[in-house]
């Protein structure tokens, strides 16, 4: 079966990789896209980002500055990654992902929870901090999120969330540019699904600059957002104010 004949996708769902839907389409899209690679994303994933991601969530879990003990939520917790730096460092993780695929795949002692990110099925105030891994893109709408996120952590709370951010250098730029949009295909391909791994880097269309990510972040609630530039990501944490 060659790429264009595939129905590559659970629930009948196939993926244009080079539409970006929007609504219920893109949430059904993107559910039954990691359902179909959850049981090689690690692997390519760690291929993908040549093992930076690791060192990226480390400095993630650092920046979180939260305390042992701790509840800690990941938001699209995927397989399971940032649940066990959560773990490593004596808080308590607890994992939220729309695939269920992804969740079976995950590899933590962590529970997990199938739930959509846009609605939690979290009391108001409830956790001490959050953590979301290069999921954002995926969302139906961000504004709502961070919304969200501030409900349910409490005053005081931290959150640190990291995402793909192509450099800034136009030359860096065009590198990367090159890379996530003919190698990482390639490389999905082989090891995985290939229509999925052009979507993805395609995705991050769907990212809106980081002046408007911070206006979002702070006209949510939040204070002390700062950010921090990797080569191909960014890692921004915030807390949570005081007043609603
Ligand atoms: C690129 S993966 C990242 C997984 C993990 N955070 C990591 O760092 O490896 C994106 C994840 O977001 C999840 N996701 C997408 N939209 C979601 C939503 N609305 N609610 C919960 N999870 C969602 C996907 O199922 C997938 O596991």
């Amino acid at each position: 079966m060659n790429e264009h004949s595939n129905p590559i996708l659970s629930e009948g769902v196939t993926v244009d990789p080079d539409a970006l839907p929007t609504g219920e389409t893109k949430r059904r899209q993107i559910r039954s896209l990691f359902d179909t690679i959850a049981p090689r994303y690690d692997l390519v994933n760690r291929i993908m980002s040549f093992g930076l991601d690791v060192r990226w969530r480390r400095r993630a879990m650092r920046q979180l500055n939260a305390n042992a003990g701790d509840l800690i939520i990941d938001l699209a917790c995927g397989t399971g990654d940032f649940c066990r730096e959560i773990s490593k460092r004596g808080m308590v993780p607890l994992g939220f992902d729309l695939s269920m695929g992804m969740l079976a795949a995950a590899r933590t002692d962590a529970p997990l929870i199938h739930a959509d990110i846009l609605a939690l099925p979290l009391a108001d105030r409830s956790v001490d901090g959050a953590t979301c891994g290069f999921a954002l893109r995926n969302l139906i709408e961000l504004p709502g999120f961070f919304d969200e996120v501030a409900r349910v952590v409490r005053p005081g709370g931290r959150i640190a969330f990291l995402d793909a951010s192509p450099p800034e250098n136009r030359f860096l730029r065009a590198g990367h540019g090159l890379y996530f949009n003919r190698i990482v295909p390639l490389i999905g391909g082989l090891l995985s699904e290939g229509r999925a791994y052009r979507y993805l880097p395609k995705s991050v269309a769907y990212l809106p600059e980081w002046p408007q990510l911070r206006d979002e972040l702070i006209a949510a609630g939040f204070r002390d957002v700062e950010r921090t530039v990797f080569s191909g990501a960014h890692l921004f944490t915030a807390t949570r104010s005081d007043t609603p």
